[in-house]
């Protein structure tokens, strides 16, 4: 065996969504099998990987003034003998493709998201002196190919884990590139799903997030022979042991159907949050977002929700600034916000993206007046989310320990809405459930104290997770 110091070095920087974060783990396993070790120091790596994000302009730019300095790291190593590749993966090499590699002369290899698989012999054409640029749509092929990548070598995985089931998005919101970067609505068929989720639970997952641009929009042909939609498949991956938690994330109201919202009902392991983005509150501009439901719509489709389960969290995201978006139209957003009341949510300014509908329309909002509506609507999702969190000192919760914490002695955990915990537990503890009484909120973060029954007395659900345990 190699010594560990004559191994290659990989180190990946990921922008944007959890889906790429998935993707980035997907890379490193399959680089793994390449000889590749992960390193969290760019500057001893030998393959750089930027996994690049394209849904807002900033998030693009970061792109290029990052290869900026990695040009400078470049020249450094060559300087003393060593040679370091340079990759661009997801959304932004989609977007732009060889433009890339003409802009920053640094990078030597530009990969699209739904390419991940062919990463292997890319490299090794750039090693033989060739530049690289793969940006086709084959998502199926890498669906198919993907779970082979890993099966060779399952990585020890944290406590949580994504598992992509759904990719791409037919929705064409007119201010979204999404559609464009990750193609068209795919969903992943059940067994490959249940075989992944189970190869984590084996590893040593214990919380699973099911992903998709579209997570609700996944459908599939169930193992009864019946039509599956995520309800089912849910209520499927619960089955599998070790499995305590399950969430999932994005959703589209539009997707929201019976079986799922029952599953909020009925299921344990599905977690009392949700989130629903909304984008708006004004009908004129959801119309001119084309997101195809209305404000009352979405309003209506929360309480079936709440019905189903009325101790969740929702959140949300929110875009301020939308071309022609009026003082009323904003202000309906804040409206919909106060009635819904949210425990958290993303708000973002708009942002003009090169080949969307949006950006052809007339109405620009000027930029002082976006950072006051997004200053406006941030200052009350905070104070709701505050309130919100607030409830929950003084209250029992389960917590799901997932690393050492910030102190001596202290882990870090999760709520089931998915608020953080900070509690003291020995480090055993971590990957196991316990109960927990919130002391206090500092800032973002509870803090609690455990309260775990005696062993033998332990809640189902702990007792469940002691059981399968290695
Ligand atoms: N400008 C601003 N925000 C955007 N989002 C998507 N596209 C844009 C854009 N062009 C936001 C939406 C989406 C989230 C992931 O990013 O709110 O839900
Ligand atoms: Fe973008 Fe709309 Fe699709 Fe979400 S649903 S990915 S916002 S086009």
């Amino acid at each position: 065996m190699a010594a560990p110091e004559t191994k290659k070095r990989v180190y990946i920087k990921t922008y944007g969504c959890q889906m790429n974060v998935y993707d980035s783990e997907r890379m490193t396993d399959a680089l793994a099998a390449d000889g590749f070790a992960p390193t969290d120091r760019m500057d001893e790596a030998d393959l750089v990987l930027l996994n690049t994000c394209h849904i807002r302009e900033k998030a693009a730019e970061k792109v290029y003034s990052e290869l900026g300095r990695i040009r400078v790291m470049k020249e450094e190593a060559a300087r003393s003998g060593r040679n370091v590749t340079v990759g661009v993966t997801g959304c932004v090499a989609q977007a732009e493709g060889a433009e890339i590699a003409r802009r920053a002369p640094v990078v030597d290899l530009v990969v699209g998201p739904q390419s991940y698989q062919h990463l292997p012999r890319l490299l090794g054409e750039v090693a033989s002196g060739r530049r690289a640029v793969e940006t086709e749509f084959a998502i199926e092929e890498k669906f198919a190919a993907l779970p082979k990548a890993t099966r060779s070598q399952t990585r020890s995985r944290g406590v949580t884990a994504f598992l992509t089931i759904q990719e791409g998005c037919d929705k064409f919101c007119t201010f979204c590139v999404v559609p464009y970067t990750r193609g068209a609505e795919v969903s992943r068929p059940v067994a490959a799903i249940l075989d992944e989720a189970r190869r984590l639970a084996d590893a040593g997952v214990r919380e699973l997030t099911l992903l998709g641009q579209n997570v609700n929009a996944w459908h599939g042909a169930g193992e009864d022979g019946r039509a599956w939609g995520l309800g089912e498949l849910l209520f499927r991956i619960a089955e599998i042991p070790g499995l305590d938690r399950l969430r999932y994330t994005t959703s589209h109201p539009r997707d929201m159907d019976d079986a799922l919202i029952a599953a909020h009902r009925d299921l344990p392991a599905l977690m009392p949050y949700l989130h629903l983005p909304v984008q708006s509150g004004s009908d004129r501009i959801l119309a001119a977002m084309n997101r195809k439901h209305k404000a009352a719509d979405y309003i209506r489709l929360v309480e079936r929700i709440r019905a189903a389960r009325p101790d969740i969290a929702l959140s949300s995201d929110f875009i301020v600034g939308f071309p022609g978006e009026s003082e009323a139209d904003f202000e309906a957003t804040l409206r919909l916000i106060e009635e819904v009341g949210y425990g958290s949510a993303f708000s973002f300014k708009y942002s003009a993206r090169p080949g969307t509908p949006a950006a052809l329309k007339d109405g620009a909002v000027e930029e002082a007046v976006m950072a006051e509506r997004l200053a406006r609507l941030q200052a009350l999702v905070d104070a709701q989310a505050d309130a919100f969190n607030r409830t929950a000192v003084g209250r029992v919760m389960d917590v799901l320990f997932e690393k050492p914490g910030r102190g001596p002695g202290q882990l870090m955990g999760r709520s089931p809405w998915l608020q953080p915990v900070a509690v003291e537990a020995p480090p055993e503890r971590i990957g196991t459930i316990g109960r927990v009484v919130i002391d206090a909120l500092v800032t973002h973060t509870l803090v609690g104290t455990l309260v775990d029954p005696p062993a033998g007395a332990w809640p189902a659900q702990m007792a469940h997770s002691a059981e399968t345990a290695p």
